[in-house]
C-alpha cells in the first residue's frame, strides 16, 4: 500500500500509476525510430497505446500477439507485421536487469553501444548496484537512456 504522499508523488511524476494519471502522454513511452509511427497509429485504433506499453515480450511473443489480432479485425500483411514486431521486440522486449547484466547483455539493447555498456558496468562495480533510475540516467545520459527506458530495470 502506498502512502498518500507517495501516491501524490507518483501522480506528479507520472510514474507507474499511469492509469490514474491520464495527463501523461503514453506516446512518450514509445521511443523514436523510423518504425514508431507505423506502430503507434496501427496499435491505437481500437484500444489505447497503454494496452501495448504495459508489456515486455520477446519477438516470438509479440509475433503471436499481433497474429492473434487477426481475429480481432486487424488485417496486416507480412511486411507490416514484420515492421511492427521488430519495433515492439526492440523497445518493449524482455527486461534487462541493469544491476546484474553483463556488458554483452547491455550492448544487445537498441542503440546502446559497447562503450556505454562498459561505462555502466564500471560504475556499478565501483559504486554498487544502482538504487534509483535517476542515478542510472545520470551515468548513461538522458539521450542514451531514452531508447531503452522500457527495457532496463534496476530491480531484482
Ligand atoms: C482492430 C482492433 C485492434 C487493433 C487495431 C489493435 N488491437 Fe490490441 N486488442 C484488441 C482487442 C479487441 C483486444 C482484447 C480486448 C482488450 O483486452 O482490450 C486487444 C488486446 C490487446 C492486448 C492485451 C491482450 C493480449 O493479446 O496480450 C495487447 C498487448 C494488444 N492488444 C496489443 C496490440 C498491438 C501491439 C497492436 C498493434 C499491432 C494492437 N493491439 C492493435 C483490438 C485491437
Amino acid at each position: 500500500m502506498l502512502r498518500p504522499g507517495a501516491l501524490l508523488l507518483e501522480l506528479l511524476l507520472g510514474g507507474s500509476l499511469a492509469a490514474q494519471a491520464p495527463a501523461v502522454n503514453v506516446q512518450d513511452k514509445f521511443p523514436e525510430s523510423e518504425d514508431k509511427e507505423a506502430v503507434t497509429s496501427t496499435c491505437s485504433a481500437c484500444h489505447t497505446l497503454a494496452r501495448v506499453a504495459s508489456n515486455n515480450r520477446d519477438k516470438a511473443q509479440w509475433t503471436q500477439t499481433v497474429k492473434a489480432h487477426d481475429s480481432r479485425g486487424l488485417k496486416l500483411d507480412a511486411d507490416e507485421t514484420a515492421v511492427i514486431v521488430r519495433y515492439l521486440a526492440a523497445y518493449f522486449g524482455p527486461k534487462v536487469y541493469v544491476n546484474t547484466a553483463t556488458v554483452e547483455e547491455l550492448s544487445s539493447l537498441p542503440k546502446l553501444d559497447r562503450k556505454l555498456a562498459e561505462r555502466v558496468v564500471r560504475y556499478r562495480d565501483a559504486h554498487g548496484p544502482f538504487q534509483t533510475i535517476e542515478s542510472l540516467i545520470a551515468v548513461m545520459g538522458p539521450e542514451s537512456f531514452s531508447p531503452v527506458r522500457n527495457r532496463l530495470s534496476i530491480g531484482k
